[in-house]
């Protein structure tokens, strides 16, 4: 145990006086951290506060502007991934770096493929080990399938596999937990303390506090590219992690009051089926409301929401829209009636990598934003410009294309444009993935402030807190079927996983 323990305590990474800058804007500055044999190093900080910058220096993705990085005691150089993987060092990164056209074994294989001794690929040694890996996240995804057939949390998965074969000493997650909901999160979590057990060192980004004080042995605050603060994660709670991440006092996340909107019913939906996902759903919306979707994932929520954006070709069913039946056969059909949808997969349907924030912002408004055949550039600036300052978008310039952005903030580039298309309803599909606590009460009183201007909204989402703390009636999905539609005191983490699983009393 002694052992055990000094071991605990050697450095094995050390980042010394890091700092990047791009173009002379500085995100990190000056930061030096040791990282200890073994443990689980949270690390968190606002959306733009530079995580994913600090640890793509250390893999080898980015070089640091000033600064070094020490392993074992050494001074090392890490120009490159490929460097950093023969240093030990693996990274599942936060957005997805997989190619959709090939399969899922390919993917997980690729710069590692596995070949006979003829020099010919082993593809069927390739398909087996990677069902293995995937097993053992206890995934059952057919290693045949193409990634553009994956859902995000499969994709998800599929990254973290690819990395765990690197048998890498340090494995290093951006925000893996983002698109995964309670049971993943819990597999994951077993995972990752059996690579500790096994001596396999960790740092794990994630802007849920919780996660990070269940999981990490100690966390790092980053914050505006500065460090904050290095705490062992049994002498913190979520509010003094939280209070080093903005640096002032934060404890409501949620509006203090709910909004229950009209009487009048705007959407209507009878009989809904489309596939295996969608099967005879009736749901009602009504004017000004803030209206949830609960579930398990793949219990068909984000099926139905594509359902109705003509996303997906409806078998039977009936819509009627303010009181009139339509057809909803695209998504054009969709936007022209003033409905949209913010999908769930940002990177996958959402945001176009390499537009800027103003032509990302305008995609599907666009048409407001010409003056003949031309674009009037300007309006479109001012208007993107507002939506900057309203959700406190951090770029450096509206010229960024959107893949140098943070996450976080991609997201709400994203949001910004379903909003520039004034919707009367807006589905929002886990609408606060990747957003940091202090942004998350932002964007919900902005759906709130949305709301109370008329506008209904649909909030899918697998965080409970979100649905409870937001929506006014409750529709609980499970394998592709409505079960329940709870209001107000009704709508309880009780109720909703009851609705959610059939199986009374179980709260995950
Ligand atoms: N390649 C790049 N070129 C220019 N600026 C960049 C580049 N990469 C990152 N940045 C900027 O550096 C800052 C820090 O970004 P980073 O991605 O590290 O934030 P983060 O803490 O990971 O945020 P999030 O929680 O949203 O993922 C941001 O302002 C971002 O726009
Ligand atoms: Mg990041």
């Amino acid at each position: 145990m002694t052992v055990e323990k000094t071991d605990q305590k050697s450095v094995l990474l050390e980042t010394r006086g890091i700092t990047k800058e791009f173009s002379g804007v500085r995100v990190l500055d000056d930061i030096s951290i040791s990282i200890r044999a073994g443990e689980i190093m949270g690390l968190i900080g606002e959306n733009g506060a530079g995580k994913s910058t600090l640890i793509k220096i250390i893999s080898g993705i980015y070089q640091p502007t000033a600064g070094s990085l020490q392993l074992d005691g050494k001074q090392v150089e890490v120009p490159d991934f490929i460097t950093a993987k023969r240093l030990g060092i693996a990274i599942v990164p936060q957005e997805f770096n997989l190619i959709n056209t090939l399969s899922v074994y390919e993917n997980i294989y690729l710069g590692n493929e596995i070949r006979k001794k003829s020099g010919l690929l082993d593809k069927n040694r390739m398909r087996e080990k990677a069902a293995e890996q995937l097993a053992e996240l206890k995934m059952p995804i057919d290693v045949n399938l193409l990634i553009s057939e994956l859902s995000v949390a499969e994709k998800q998965l599929v990254e973290i596999s690819k990395a765990l074969l690197l048998d890498a000493r340090i494995l290093i997650m951006d925000e893996p937990t983002t698109t995964l909901t309670g049971h993943e999160i819990v597999i994951l979590f077993t995972l990752m303390r059996n690579l500790k057990r096994k001596g396999v060192t960790l740092i794990f980004v994630s802007h849920k506090l919780q996660e990070i004080i269940a999981i990490c042995d100690r966390v790092t605050v980053l914050r505006d590219g500065s460090l904050i603060s290095v705490d062992n994660a049994a002498d913190v709670d979520e509010h003094d992690i939280a209070r080093k991440m903005i640096g002032r006092d934060f404890q409501q996340v949620f509006p203090q009051k709910k909004i229950r909107g009209t009487d009048d019913i705007i959407l209507e939906a009878e009989g809904l089926s489309s596939g295996k996902m969608v099967k005879d759903i009736s749901f009602n919306l009504r004017r000004g409301e803030i209206l949830g979707f609960a579930g398990l994932v793949g219990a068909g929520r984000t099926e139905t929401a594509e359902a109705v954006m003509g996303l997906r070709p409806l078998e039977a069913g009936k819509l009627t829209y303010n009181g009139k039946k339509v057809a909803i056969k695209n998504p054009r059909d969709a936007v022209r009636l003033g409905i949209g949808y913010l999908s769930e997969d940002r990177q996958g349907k959402g945001i176009v990598q390499n537009f800027n924030i103003p032509q990302n912002v305008s995609l599907i408004s666009l048409k407001r934003y010409l003056k003949g055949v031309l674009i009037d550039k300007r309006a479109e600036l001012e208007k993107s410009t507002q939506y900057v300052k309203k959700f406190n978008i951090a770029a450096a310039s509206q010229k960024m294309a959107l893949r140098f952005l943070s996450g976080g903030n991609q997201q709400k580039v994203y949001l910004a444009r379903w909003v520039d298309t004034d919707p009367r309803i807006l589905i929002l599909d886990e609408p606060t993935r990747g957003i940091d606590v202090n942004a998350k009460r932002e964007i919900y009183d902005f759906i709130h402030s949305l709301a109370a201007s008329g506008i209904s909204c649909i909030v899918i989402s697998s965080e409970m807190e979100e649905v409870i703390g937001l929506c006014s009636r409750v529709y609980v999905m499970r394998e592709g079927k409505v079960t329940g539609c709870l209001e107000g005191k009704q709508i309880t983490e009780e109720e909703i996983m009851f609705h959610a699983t059939g199986i009374k009393g179980q709260v995950s």
